[in-house]
């Protein structure tokens, strides 16, 4: 097929938590495992998690993972699958105590135990009252994870492959994956990885939105290509708004900052969580607080001359506690801001942050897809874990903190599955199909070879502003509509962007283009599936169907791209070993 050809064990896409979590499994087994990752492995985007992983070792309090998984349960509005919750929450221990051994440098009390701190929709007893479940360093625990789990890495040999960016997956007639094409940025080689097991950590798509949390990198890559290749995206439709990003320049505030004891507070300088969410208050689940936010700014509540941002006021607590416990949340205040919150109160307002939905995936990281009647078959060779997976342990709207125990729990979930599978196959990998790298070569040449197109960022702006204004906190029946028009009309324009740089090293238009490719199919099945589900749940708020609708919506969205069709599959309402977690209002 006249393009090399690289095999190994087991490919990894991604570099981030769960890339390197799994990739450790991997290397640790003795397996032949390649790592791409469009950046170096320590500027993934799990640098930029702040607050803390979730777990509940009750360093200063009682805590049980019972309360972690009903608290889960809750805060996903039950669209939450319950086998993996409770997977995830009776394995948060020993994953976050692994991790210590790793070297991580988590904060400590005063007896030397990991530092824990309270967050929003973590309570103890069943609903009671917050609990301390984060375990954090300061406000940089991503950068220190990151760190510690690359180092390891680095220890067992992990190869990688820095700035290269994967293309399409390869299956075969079966429908197996056989790995993935991928691009080397620095020379513009295409080169097949073939593998027994291919496993995506590419993370988010929160650059679909104008106002976004998210690195430039997280384009959505895993769920193009996913999608491209026939297979299904879920539950997109709930994107999660954090409700504090520095207003104006979307950079993360943590929830930490309320946690440690911050409140939100209107022009009148009232807290108004009190009204929204009397027993939990600032520290309600985030869905809940951005909609109270998005509520004051759009009844003339809102501060500043436009009255459209509200005040996140931390100027009551000790300077200490700021300078020991967010050090990287006063440094970013005073340059985005220029706000000293030792002083006075950052302007935030809530933006897009975390992508629920993503690749579905079983709760050992396999992914899976209906096939013949049965939902949640496995797709061989294929396994995906972190933000880009669909486990689904978040289902309508993620607690803070559970995204970091996610891709540690679901990335060595998945490197173990991928270690038992490969045991069973045949020592070479499975023959490739002759048209392998096709059609990732009929992409590059429809860019190369594009006249009169427009530009890559025209209409990745477009996307990014058709996203904002029409599926955002609230969501209005007109507004979805003309934002699926708008989106299909995007992604035709998608289709013929043009790069004038046609040169093969470094070329980040080139990129661009291809990110592109990837983003607007994550922001259709976000768009289509906000449309199709006629309920509110978690971060789906409908003005017209304002409450949840059990009897009717109480399944995943699947969204394909041939047709742009949309399809369901159930939620498992069955927890792996305790009684379910009943139905009920959703109140903090
Ligand atoms: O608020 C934060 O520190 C973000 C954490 C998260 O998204 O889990």
């Amino acid at each position: 097929m006249g393009i090399p050809v690289r095999t190994f064990d087991a490919v990894v896409v991604g570099a981030g938590g769960a890339g390197l979590r799994a990739a450790l499994q991997l290397a640790e087994a003795d397996l032949r495992v390649a790592v791409l990752t469009k950046v170096f492995p320590t500027r993934s985007h799990t640098v930029a998690a702040q607050g803390g992983v979730a777990a509940s070792l009750g360093n200063s309090e009682e805590d049980h993972w019972h309360w972690h998984m009903y608290d889960t349960v809750k805060g996903s509005d039950w669209l939450g699958d319950q086998d993996a919750i409770e997977f995830m929450c009776r394995k948060a221990n020993e994953v976050v105590i692994e991790l210590e051994h790793f070297g991580m440098p988590f904060d400590r009390t005063e007896s030397g135990k990991i530092y824990q701190r309270p967050f929003g929709g973590h309570m103890s007893n069943f609903g009671e009252k917050p609990v301390s479940r984060a375990c954090a360093a300061a406000d940089r625990t991503g950068h220190a994870m990151l760190h510690a789990l690359y180092q390891r890495n680095v220890r067992v040999h992990t190869q990688f492959f820095v700035e290269w960016m994967a293309l399409d997956l390869i299956r075969d007639a079966e429908g197996a994956v056989l790995g993935v094409t991928a691009m080397e940025m620095e020379t513009g080689e295409v080169c097949i990885f073939q593998s027994k097991a291919t496993l995506f950590a590419t993370g988010g798509s929160g650059r679909m939105y104008y106002s976004s949390t998210n690195a430039f990198i997280n384009t959505g890559d895993g769920l193009g290509m996913t999608a491209r290749a026939g297979l299904p995206i879920q539950d997109m439709e709930f994107f999660q708004f954090h409700p504090t990003g520095v207003y104006g320049a979307g950079i993360l505030i943590t929830e930490g900052v309320r946690g440690e004891g911050g409140v939100l507070r209107n022009a009148s300088g009232e807290r108004f969580m009190e009204r929204y969410a009397p027993n939990a208050k600032d520290l309600a689940s985030r869905d809940v607080v951005s909609r109270a936010m998005a509520t004051e700014i759009k009844e003339g509540r809102g501060c500043g001359p436009n009255k459209d941002h509200v005040l996140l006021d931390l100027s009551h607590l000790d300077p200490k506690v700021i300078m020991q416990r967010l050090p990287g949340i006063r440094e970013i205040s005073m340059q985005f801001a220029g706000a000293d919150p030792i002083k006075e109160p950052i302007p935030v307002v809530p933006t897009a942050h975390y992508q629920m939905g993503g690749i579905p995936t079983n709760y050992t990281g396999r992914v899976v897809a209906p096939r013949n009647g049965n939902p949640d078959a496995v797709v061989p060779g294929f396994y995906a874990a972190g933000e880009c997976a669909c486990a689904s342990v978040h289902g309508a709207n993620r607690l803070g903190t559970n995204s970091l125990l996610d891709l540690l729990v679901f990335g060595k979930a998945a490197g173990e599955s991928v270690v038992e599978d490969i045991k069973a196959l045949p020592k070479s990998p499975k023959d490739l199909p002759k048209d392998a790298a096709d059609y990732s070569l009929a992409r590059l040449a429809r860019l190369d070879g594009q006249a009169n197109g427009e530009g890559v960022h025209e209409v990745q702006l477009a996307l990014r502003r058709a996203m904002q204004d029409h599926c955002g906190v609230f969501r209005f029946p007109d507004m979805l509509k003309q934002g699926v028009d708008k989106i299909m009309e995007v992604a035709g324009r998608v289709g013929r962007t043009e790069i004038k740089d046609k040169s093969k090293v470094f070329n980040t238009a080139r990129i661009e283009a291809l990110e592109l490719d990837n983003l607007v199919e994550a922001a259709k099945a976000t768009m289509v599936c906000a449309a199709t589900r006629q309920e509110s749940r978690g971060a789906q708020a409908r003005e017209d169907f304002p409450e949840r609708d059990d009897a009717n919506w109480l399944k995943h969205t699947l969204w394909y791209r041939d047709g742009n069709r949309v399809d369901f599959r159930p939620v498992h309402l069955k927890p792996l070993t305790v009684e379910t977690i009943e139905l009920k209002k959703r109140v903090y």
